[in-house]
């Protein structure tokens, strides 16, 4: 990723806001890894956080004092120069009560009056409960935060602590280093943009455009170390969404499940997720300020219905074992239904289908139960389509005309079908 390296060059001043959750622990790993890339890290831990993770641990990896109190270095009037002075705040683990606490304004603590005299992006890694994180108060609080500019690594599916599993786990820290050092990879001190991205090309059909793109596909865990899943490497929507960027395009890719490796030196903000359920809220997120939303990613139409705190034994299953599904929200739908005027969104139609006639068929009832401005059609199989760099596409406009229909390199049909945004757009 360009922004990362780019914001590697460069030594930023970063605070990092511990607060009170199990988490804190592996929130060092988000100071270690700043640290490690240069960057010059104040830590700001609440109260709550230091009977997680002690003051002298925090000192020693950030190599600057800890302080929690606004009475410490008055003088310096610390209370405000650690937010001036910053490039970059991260919020890690952001616990419900903090996420609250910001939305409100509160600066009881230091973290607080750093948080509201800073003009830096803020990025937050919430962790906490599943039933805390869908509670209508954390809802509404993260609307109103993202609505101000605060940007949100995570949280993740997976294991939280005691023996619950499901969505709320603090996203990995390396995770939440990249998708930090990425906002600010252009523009380190500007204000928050409202939406994930900073980096902005300025030539191009698509200067200034943004572009939201999901990638990969998602895993549906049942269990905290299985899932159920498909082929998508995300290859296609990454390389729409570096034809995108080459083109002038500022580009969020919400990556499911994508190698590490495929996204490096893309210049683009990379949202990782799990499953369809934070895909979905990741790319309604992405879409809200979005011109043009392209959903690559292969969502899973189903998820289990439990995902169970341990791992599933087969003695207790015998010889055949039923899984059952339910089904998931579809992302696509839902932003054809909210879509603003002027707003491209372009779905995909991954069809097994051999013949071309009764592709296009699949596709125009496909685009007609979700009018896309685009559906792209491809063929996939056993050995077509997917983890290959070659794809054949035909794309379809509502009403079912073929626009356009084309095969290549995934990079020459990401042009082919940016050609068809690019007008659109006029
Ligand atoms: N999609 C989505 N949310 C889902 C499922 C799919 O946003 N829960 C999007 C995909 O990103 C893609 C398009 O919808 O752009 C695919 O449409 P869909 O009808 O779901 O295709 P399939 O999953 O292949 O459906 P079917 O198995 O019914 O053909």
């Amino acid at each position: 990723m360009t922004g990362v390296n780019a914001a590697a060059e460069r030594r930023l001043t970063v605070v990092v806001g511990i607060t009170g959750g199990i988490a804190a622990y592996k929130a060092v790993g988000v100071v270690r890894d700043l640290v490690k890339r240069g960057h010059d890290v104040h830590v700001v831990p609440t109260e709550g956080a230091l009977r997680f993770v002690g003051l002298p641990t925090l000192e020693a990896l950030s190599r600057n004092p800890v302080t929690t109190s606004v009475f410490e270095d008055v003088a310096e009037v610390r209370h405000v120069s650690l937010g001036r002075r910053a490039d970059l705040i991260v919020v890690a683990p952001a616990t419900a009560d903090t996420l609250a606490r910001m939305t409100a304004g509160l600066a009881g603590d230091l973290l607080g009056t750093t948080l509201l005299a800073t003009e830096a992006p803020v990025i937050v890694a919430p962790a906490m409960h599943p039933q805390m994180w869908e509670h209508p108060a954390t809802t509404a609080n993260v609307a109103v935060l993202r609505e101000r500019g605060v940007r949100f690594v995570g949280p993740v599916v997976g294991a939280l602590t005691g023996d619950d599993a499901g969505i709320g786990r603090m996203a990995e820290p390396e995770d939440i280093v990249d998708a930090a050092l990425a906002v600010v990879g252009d523009d380190p001190g500007s204000p928050a943009a409202p939406s994930g991205t900073v980096a902005r090309g300025d030539q191009g059909d698509l200067a200034g455009v943004r572009v939201v793109v999901s990638a990969g596909g998602t895993r549906e865990p049942f269990d905290p170390v299985r899932f159920v899943g498909n082929r998508s490497s995300g290859r296609q929507g990454l390389a729409i969404a570096a034809d995108a960027a080459g083109r002038g395009a500022t580009v969020t890719v919400v990556a499911a499940n994508v190698d590490a490796g495929l996204t490096e030196g893309l210049d683009a903000t990379i949202v990782p997720v799990g499953s369809a359920l934070e895909l979905a809220e990741a790319v309604h997120a992405a879409a809200a300020d979005a011109d043009v939303v392209v959903m690559t990613a292969a969502v899973a139409d189903y998820r289990p219905a439990e995902v169970r705190p341990d791992k599933l034994k087969k003695e207790a299953q015998g010889d055949t074992m039923t899984l059952e599904l339910v089904r998931n929200p579809d992302v696509l739908a839902d932003l054809v239904a909210a879509r603003r005027t002027g707003q491209i969104i372009v779905g995909f139609a991954a069809e097994t289908e051999p013949d071309r006639a009764a592709r296009l068929e699949l596709g125009r009832a496909k685009i007609a139960r979700k009018p896309a401005d685009l559906l792209v059609v491809n063929h996939v199989g056993w050995s077509a389509g997917f983890e290959r760099e070659e794809n054949a596409i035909e794309v379809l406009v509502p009403g079912g005309e073929v626009v356009r229909e084309t095969s290549g390199t995934k990079a020459e049909v990401a042009t082919a079908i940016l050609d068809l945004v690019a007008t659109a757009l006029t």
